[in-house]
């Protein structure tokens, strides 16, 4: 497992602009790119799309998603949308997770749609409480060989979730957290400077054959030991 590039940007606009920079170069490579939801990308895909307005050669995922309709506020794939491909002049291939189906249903649909990508770029957020995707802790989802699985319903109680799971997330060629705020700041340590843990999910996803980026305000940093 590779160790992690910890990058303390100066702010966290100067964090967004460095992935947003990530995922423009990507995204004009044409690979298979996988998108987070979570309040703190937004304006990185913002910037993106800016930066490189044509991604129509590249295949771009989600993560993860709840199962609520396409226009409902909670959805990450309107996230997605709103933020960056409705703002491209060429759009990618957007893969929705089906989620008006059973979450079982579509968490299988999703396995199979992804047969055989190997991602190029995965951007990851990271929760409070150490969960990346819908990777919460200690779930049974950390332990799936699946691609995609039904993950337990986490912060929200009642909607359902379908989540990428360590095989494809770890086995993706760049690995990009993006972190924020000082309110991370425990899980950012536990995350990236403990030992690897299903406590903190976050520390179990790692680029297996490539590299492992986290992108931090000084604030998210700001528990990290010095080095
Ligand atoms: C989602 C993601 C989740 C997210 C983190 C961080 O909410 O869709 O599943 O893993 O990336 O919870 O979210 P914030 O960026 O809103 O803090």
């Amino acid at each position: 497992m590779s160790t992690v590039e910890l990058v303390v940007a100066q702010d966290a606009a100067d964090a967004a602009r460095r992935v947003a920079e990530l995922l423009a170069a990507a995204a004009s490579r044409g690979g298979d790119l996988a998108l987070s939801g979570g309040s703190t990308p937004r304006p990185a895909y913002e910037l993106a799309a800016e930066l490189e307005p044509d991604w129509s050669a590249a295949d771009v995922w989600l993560g993860d998603d709840r199962l609520v309709p396409p226009d409902d506020e909670r959805s990450n794939l309107r996230l997605v949308r709103e933020h960056l491909t409705d703002r491209l002049r060429g759009a990618p291939r957007l893969h929705a997770i089906e989620t008006s189906l059973p979450a079982e249903d579509a968490a299988a649909a999703y396995d199979a749609a992804l047969e055989g990508v190997v991602l190029s770029l995965a951007l990851q957020g990271l929760g409070g409480d150490g969960h990346t995707a819908s990777l919460f802790p200690n779930a049974p989802a950390l332990e799936s060989t699946a691609r995609a699985v039904a993950a337990e319903p986490g912060l929200d109680p009642r909607v359902d979730r379908v989540t990428m799971t360590l095989p494809v997330l770890c086995a993706a060629e760049e690995v990009v957290f993006l972190v924020t705020g000082a309110d991370k700041a425990d899980a950012v340590r536990r995350a990236f400077a403990e030992p690897p843990s299903p406590a903190t999910p976050a520390s179990l996803v790692r680029s297996r054959d490539g590299r492992t980026l986290a992108i931090l305000d000084p604030a998210a940093a700001s528990l990290l030991p010095s080095t």
